[in-house]
């Protein structure tokens, strides 16, 4: 094509490689690549001035991320070389990624800019635990890296191991790599889900990523569907550009935008904020807040102001101890006397906002485990807990889904709850009713989905992030649920109704 951009080069091999692949081929790679209007917007963060800039490619395809990159970096009249070094571990792609790279060589060459590169047909991650020493090497680290689950024992998440432990996704693995290799101010722009924000798997990387690089720009795509569209990749993303840092106190800002998708990427709102006021850097969580509306900033400010939470409280939260497949000689679909001692066995399904819905008969969701020798181990005390789903469904409006549970639901001394839920109790005691019906009216308050939504992408709700999240006063939360109980509404209506008012959150209309 005549007078042909690099990148828009590199897509056009992109998409001919992509179309001559199988779904099995792209999802075992984590293969998809980057549109050019999502490249260019990634390079377009990059404000480096030098005449020699190097540049580290990891998981190249067909090194459009370079393409936009050095397209960009071309603007700046005194640049004169770029020292590329790319990985890909595809060795089908490697011919396109080597045409590409030649292309945008010639290209740069007419503009008096020498492009030296290294293509190597390696796994980043493992090449990684080989070249230790070489860290510090790059100018610009640029990436749209592989996304899938390692499992602990994979090789890839033992390489990785010194700069950010158990790993769960590639991702996180390769930012971690990337970083170490950045020399001092030099910067990265990723392109990834935005799961590393929050959660267990994910705080090793966080707590090394955030105080080994500052962060400049966030960019989220709010809608899933919108930003690879064409591979149906269904994740929240996020580019996120910054700086590698050395022990420096995180005083500075970022710039927070966010598009839809890639029709409103040109456009996007952005907000600068405090670093301090997106990432927690004073929890061990140190989870990163992406808040896209005023109402969701708002809410953050309100979390920030409280100081209670649940261990100050003296409360617990675990997950239920029913594997459902490794307990099948424990379950019992309908209730049974005489031979056996019944228990309540709580799944996902029974747990609705504010009401426990026992029994609820459903396929294969026995109702009932049979208290014996056995099953003790599996078992809780019956005594009054909050119960909450772990998963909700990308279709449930709330990602937070809790329901008290009183012991006087059956006079059973055990209770049996499946794993998919999670299960929230005094450790050495018990918790009042008015604890219960306010701590869960709270999780099922507009509030707390809002706040959760601010850092959490997914559909999980995992038993950390509950013991990290910010509390009212113990005297609030039990006033809260006094007055439900006095006024016996239990309604989703009248708890939103109610909490607004105490947090002087009226005015709020959550999206
Ligand atoms: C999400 S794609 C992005 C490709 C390209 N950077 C882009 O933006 O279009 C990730 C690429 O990394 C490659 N890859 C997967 N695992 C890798 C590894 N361990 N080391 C290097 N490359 C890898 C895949 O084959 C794939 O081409």
């Amino acid at each position: 094509m005549p007078n042909e951009l690099p990148s828009d080069y590199a897509d056009r091999l992109g998409m001919i490689y992509a179309s001559g692949v199988s779904a099995e081929h792209k999802k075992s790679r984590g293969q998809f690549f980057t549109p050019t209007p999502i490249a260019r917007l990634m390079a377009s963060y990059s404000t480096s001035r030098g005449a020699s800039v190097s540049i580290l490619d990891p998981g190249c395809g067909t090194a459009i991320l370079t393409s936009a990159l050095a397209e960009h970096l071309a603007k700046n009249k005194s640049l004169r070389e770029l020292h590329l070094t790319a990985y890909e571990t595809d060795v089908n792609l490697i011919s396109f990624s080597e045409r590409s790279l030649a292309y945008l060589k010639q290209w740069l060459s007419d503009r008096g800019i020498v492009l030296s590169y290294i293509l190597c047909v390696d796994d980043f991650v493992l090449q990684h635990s080989k070249k230790n020493s070489e860290s510090g090497l790059f100018d610009i680290i640029i990436s749209n890296p592989p996304y899938f689950k390692l499992t602990k024992d994979d090789e890839r998440a033992q390489a990785a191991k010194n700069v950010a432990s158990g790993q769960s996704n590639i991702y996180s693995a390769f930012m971690a790599i990337a970083a170490q290799q950045l020399r001092n101010r030099g910067e990265i722009i990723f392109i990834t889900p935005r799961s590393f924000a929050s959660g267990n798997y994910f705080k090793s990387f966080r707590e090394y990523f955030f105080s080994t690089v500052d962060i400049e720009n966030i960019h989220l795509f709010v809608s899933r569907k919108d930003t690879f569209g064409r591979d149906s990749v269904l994740q929240e993303t996020v580019i996120m550009k910054g700086r590698k840092c050395k022990g420096n106190a995180h005083k500075h800002k970022i710039a927070l935008s966010s598009s839809h998708g890639m029709k409103d990427i040109e456009k996007p709102s952005v907000k600068i904020y405090e670093a301090s006021e997106l990432i927690d850097f004073n929890t061990k969580e140190k989870m990163l807040h992406l808040p896209t509306t005023e109402e969701e900033e708002r809410v953050i400010r309100l979390f920030k102001s409280w100081d209670g939470s649940l261990q100050k409280y003296n409360i617990q939260v675990s997950t239920g101890p029913v594997v459902a497949f490794r307990s099948q000689q424990f379950i019992y679909e309908k209730y049974r006397n005489g031979t056996v001692t019944l228990a309540p066995l709580i799944w996902l399904h029974n747990v609705n906002k504010m009401m426990l819905e026992w029994p609820l008969e459903k396929p294969a969701k026995g109702q009932y485990i049979n208290i014996t020798d056995g099953s003790k181990t599996l078992l809780l005390p019956n005594k009054d807990y909050i119960l909450l789903r772990r998963f909700s469904t990308k279709d449930d409006k709330s990602r937070l889904i809790a329901a008290p549970y009183f012991s006087r639901t059956t006079k059973a001394a055990f209770i049996g709850v499946e794993n998919k839920v999670n299960y929230i109790y005094r450790p050495d005691g018990k918790l009042e009713k008015e604890e219960i019906v306010g701590l869960c009216a709270l999780l099922n308050s507009n509030l707390f989905d809002t706040y959760f939504r601010t850092f959490n992408g997914n559909v999980n709700v995992s038993a950390t992030e509950l013991r990290e999240i910010s509390l009212p006063p113990h005297e609030q939360i039990k006033y809260i649920g006094k007055t439900i109980i006095d006024t016996n509404d239990f309604s989703t209506t009248y708890i939103n109704e109610l909490i607004n008012e105490i947090f002087e959150l009226n005015h709020i209309t959550y999206e």
